[in-house]
């Protein structure tokens, strides 16, 4: 099942498909690879032209390249989804989503719907704003008439069964999104990390401020060190500066955003107000909360939050610092459960702000210590 492939397999087989993968890493597993053809096939949506990697390519992050618009448009033109791409890459280590004693941890989407990975990947096929499918068996159809159809049947065996075929889809596209072709921890913060690089002045007074005052670190854990105390570390058993850093706590908060008017969000019915998690759970005190994105490879995936309202870097921490400032931004999409504790009022100067972006910057992978910090990777990409 899980048997290992060939490079030399690999690349002929992409050749055959039509793909050029520029840089392949490690030997994928059968089922990664399938997953990996999955990903990438503009075929298996309805009609053809969409793939996931459509919004979620490689050199944007695994997020929408598209970045006019705060929301990705689907394979039919003209039809919009309600929300922004987030990465598909490190969204492996999001956790298996639970609600226990009326904490919200983990799972997949802004607000959770999916459990995991798997579950994730059989919604967009489907979906009408998205790859638009009738059905599952159009899938599989598709599939079967696909070049790798061989190496789909070595994997789930030979397709009887619609349901179990689709499962069997969602389940590769999963395995690939835990490869390390998503999950390469090539930034310069992890090079800084091992010793390898070095932080700017402006970087290091970022990092400081991220894991200080601008309190960034109480939600998107650092690794535990500079503060002490403050909680961020042993939150849910993170564990401190042990394992990947992800800058993440796995919860969800409302933040206070505005709704979000320009196109195509404007030609959502009036009054349409997006309660994030409290609509999933149907639970009030949870309205208006969503995920906690990890930020790696932030840079390349503006704009920015669930409803793209924030184009830049720069303007989402000045939201973070100013929020609460009479005048300055329109009221929360939702009011109940705002987060007035962590962020609205942070005093930090025009400098302080770009120190942080700075710092945020150096997420991005593919991190050579002599060039710049380009996208796409270099080889060097091996937990
Ligand atoms: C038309 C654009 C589009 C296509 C095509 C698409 N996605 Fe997405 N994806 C999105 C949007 C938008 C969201 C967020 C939706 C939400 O939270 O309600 C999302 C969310 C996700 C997430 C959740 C990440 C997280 O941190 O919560 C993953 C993983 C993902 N998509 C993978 C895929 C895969 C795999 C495919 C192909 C089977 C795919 N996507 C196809 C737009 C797209
Ligand atoms: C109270 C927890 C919390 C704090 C504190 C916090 N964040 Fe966030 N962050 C979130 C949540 C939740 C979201 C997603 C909110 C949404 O879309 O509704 C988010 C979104 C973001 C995004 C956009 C990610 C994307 O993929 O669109 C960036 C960038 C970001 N935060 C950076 C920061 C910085 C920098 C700071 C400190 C100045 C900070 N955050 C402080 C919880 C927090």
């Amino acid at each position: 099942m899980s048997r290992r492939v060939k490079r030399l397999v690999i690349v002929c087989v992409s050749v055959l498909f039509g793909v050029c993968f520029s840089n392949v890493q490690a030997e994928l597993s059968s089922q990664q690879l399938l997953g990996k053809f999955l990903y990438f096939d503009e075929n298996l949506s309805e009609p053809a032209g969409q793939s996931c990697a459509s919004c979620h390519l490689p050199d944007a992050g695994f997020a929408d390249p598209d970045t006019h618009l705060p929301v990705s448009e689907g394979v039919i033109p003209g039809r919009f989804g309600g929300r922004n791409s987030p990465s598909a890459a490190y969204a492996v280590f999001f956790p298996e989503f639970s609600y226990i004693n009326n904490v919200a941890v983990g799972g997949q989407f802004w607000d959770g719907r999916a459990a995991n990975l798997t579950e994730q990947a059989k919604g967009p096929f489907l979906n009408p704003v998205e790859m638009n499918n009738p059905n599952k068996a159009t899938v599989i159809a598709d599939i079967q008439a696909s070049s790798y159809v061989g190496l789909f049947e070595d994997v789930c065996g030979p397709i009887v069964d619609v349901d179990a075929a689709y499962d069997c889809t969602a389940e590769a596209i999963a395995a690939y999104e835990g490869t390390d072709e998503l999950n390469k921890f090539t930034s310069k913060f992890d090079l800084v990390m091992a010793g390898q690089a070095r932080f700017t002045r402006q970087e290091r007074r970022g990092r400081m401020l991220f894991n200080g005052r601008g309190l960034c670190s109480q939600c998107h854990l650092s690794g535990g060190m500079m503060m002490g105390g403050g909680g961020m570390g042993g939150m849910g058993g993170m564990g401190g500066s042990s394992g990947p850093v992800l800058f993440t706590d796995f919860r969800y908060h409302n933040l206070g955003l505005p709704k979000n008017t320009e196109y195509p969000l404007d030609q959502q019915p009036p009054g349409t107000i997006d309660l994030g998690l409290g609509a999933i759970l149907g639970v009030t005190a949870e309205n208006g909360k969503f995920k906690t994105p990890h930020l790696r490879n932030i840079a390349q995936t503006p704009p920015y939050m669930h409803n793209g309202l924030l184009k830049t870097l720069k303007e989402v921490v000045h939201f973070y610092n100013t929020r609460d400032i009479p005048g300055l931004w329109n009221p929360p999409e939702v009011a109940e459960n705002v987060e007035t504790q962590l962020l609205g009022n942070l005093g930090l100067t025009s400098s302080e702000e770009d120190a942080i972006v700075a710092f945020m910057l150096t997420f991005t992978d593919g991190y050579t210590p002599s060039g710049s910090g380009g996208s796409g990777g270099g080889g060097h990409g091996h937990r």
